[in-house]
């Protein structure tokens, strides 16, 4: 069997998966010299920056690793060529969002940067390089890469080019990236080549222990990935549904999630209800789930897997409604303090964050949203609104302002709602807050994360996900 010998990564993308993954690389693999690449100069220019509030990412302990590894082993560069052309290993870490037209719109994944990547590579790639998929991707993507390669091997010339593609799904969870990166509960290398599949793993040999190195063939891997958040998706829209039903009830969410989560083959984890689940994947891999389904004429399968989206659709969409129910049925005019933005704590992220569309609805029922996230950069939001079909940018955009503390955001507001789970909310003064308040004040918790009675006891109205009995009778 052939041995690899790899010396130089080329990473192709400096996002979310790319940036994060190849500090950890670098970290682990000091002999090896890794080049992030990306066609965005601006983001490659904040990776370079001194100023690590500028790198275009936040993550817990990754300004850390950029600074002991930058321009060491770990380098961040647009020269895409050079690059490739030093590789002995690709790894392909570039945005694959929802197609929004075409055949598949709004469930297949838009693979154009997935494909760009793959005509890249085989242009300037020299001898053998193995390419490594790290996107998340639908299955079968390996075969489109493997096509596009191997239409440029050119048998006639001397330096014959050579790829091996793995597929290697990345299972990181932003906020808690570089903890996964360095223990992860398993790492997954599907492909043919048994030669290329070990070069893989033996990098990973130098943190991971073997046994946590799974080694399938490639469909299963790229499978498993989607199936994966598939499940983890499922159960947040299962625990989404039962609060609704505590809410009728008079069972408390948080009691059912403990009790259940106690029974060993169900586990704790995954078990918080919240306004519905965000982030760049769930949503994306289910519909590229369901569309293979769909495929392969597994109608009730795709079924099944597309009530998880419409539960967790439905849970953002009963969230807006009883805001506006509780403010008398009417929000025009009103202003509405809106804490956290990123679609979950401790990221700057806010792909498929439920506050978009909570946001959307209260603006279109004509409350003012006052938005504060300790995070989130102010252009991401206008992005993002911007995004928005539902409503006019440019006529809405008095509905709405970014404010930069809490304070200012709850300022003669009628009522906060908490969004994201920021450790800062956790703290707030509410006694201070609810002064600046009109009244009667209310607090809407979708994350169940504040202690209600200290909220309750300064005169606050307030809705907890999951719990009947929070409300205080004003
Ligand atoms: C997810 C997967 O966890 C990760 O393995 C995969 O690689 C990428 O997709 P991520 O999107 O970063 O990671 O975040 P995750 O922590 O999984 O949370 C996703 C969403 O579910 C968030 O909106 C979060 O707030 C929500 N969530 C999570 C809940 O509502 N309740 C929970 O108990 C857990
Ligand atoms: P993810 O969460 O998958 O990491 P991101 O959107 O955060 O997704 O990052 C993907 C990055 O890939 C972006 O910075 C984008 O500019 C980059 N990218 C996309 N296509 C290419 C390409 N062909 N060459 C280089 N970089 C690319």
């Amino acid at each position: 069997m052939k041995k690899y010998d790899i010396r130089k990564i080329c990473c192709i993308g400096a996002g979310y998966v790319g940036g994060p993954t190849m500090a950890v690389f670098a970290k682990y693999c000091p002999n090896i010299t890794i080049n992030v690449v990306d066609i965005n100069k601006k983001r490659i220019d904040d990776w370079n920056s001194n100023n690590p509030l500028n790198f275009p990412i936040f993550e817990p302990g990754l300004d850390k690793l950029i600074l002991s590894f930058r321009d060491k082993n770990l380098f961040f560069t647009t020269d895409l060529e050079k690059s490739i052309s030093e590789a002995d290993m690709v790894f392909i870490s570039v945005n694959t969002p929802t197609k929004t037209k075409g055949v598949g719109a709004g469930k297949a994944s838009d693979l154009k940067w997935v494909e760009a990547s793959a005509r890249q590579i085989a242009e300037f790639s020299k001898s053998h390089t193995i390419v490594v998929e790290k996107s998340t991707l639908p299955v079968k993507t390996a075969e489109t890469i493997k096509n596009i390669l191997s239409s440029s091997q050119d048998i006639s010339s001397v330096d014959k080019k050579t790829f091996s593609v793995l597929s290697n799904p990345e299972f990181l969870s932003e906020g808690n990236a570089i903890n996964d990166l360095q223990y992860p509960d398993r790492v997954l290398i599907g492909g043919e080549d048994e030669s290329s599949i070990n070069a893989l793993s033996n990098l990973y040999l130098n943190w991971v222990p073997e046994k946590k190195i799974l080694k399938t063939n490639i469909w299963s891997s790229e499978l498993s990935k989607l199936t994966a958040n598939a499940f983890l998706a499922q159960r947040i829209s299962s625990i989404n549904s039962i609060s609704a039903l505590c809410e009728v009830t008079g069972a408390d969410i948080k009691q059912v999630s403990k009790a259940i989560g106690m029974d060993t083959r169900i586990g704790r984890k995954f078990l918080a209800s919240g306004p519905g689940f965000g982030g760049s994947c769930f949503q994306k891999d289910i519909l590229n789930l369901i569309y293979l389904c769909n495929y392969y004429k597994l109608d009730e399968v795709a079924n099944y897997w597309k009530g998880v989206i419409d539960i967790n659709n439905w849970q953002k969409e009963r969230i807006s409604k009883i805001i506006v129910n509780n403010l008398f049925g009417n929000v025009s005019g009103k202003k509405i303090a809106i804490l956290g933005f990123a679609f979950k704590a401790n990221t700057n992220d806010t792909r498929e964050s439920p506050s978009i569309s909570i946001c959307q609805d209260l603006i279109e029922e004509g409350a003012h949203i006052a938005i504060y996230d300790p995070k989130v950069e102010n252009s991401k939001i206008e992005d993002d609104f911007k995004k928005l079909n539902k409503i006019n940018f440019e006529q809405c955009r008095v509905n709405w302002e970014i404010c930069s503390s809490i304070q200012e955001a709850a300022l003669e507001s009628d009522a906060i709602v908490v969004l994201t789970e920021w450790q800062e909310f956790l703290y707030i003064d509410w006694k201070s807050l609810i002064n600046s308040m009109r009244k009667p004040a209310w607090l809407f918790d979708t994350r169940s994360c504040i202690d209600h009675n200290k909220a309750k006891n300064v005169g606050f109205n307030v809705w907890e996900i999951g719990n009947s009995v929070s409300i205080n009778k004003y």
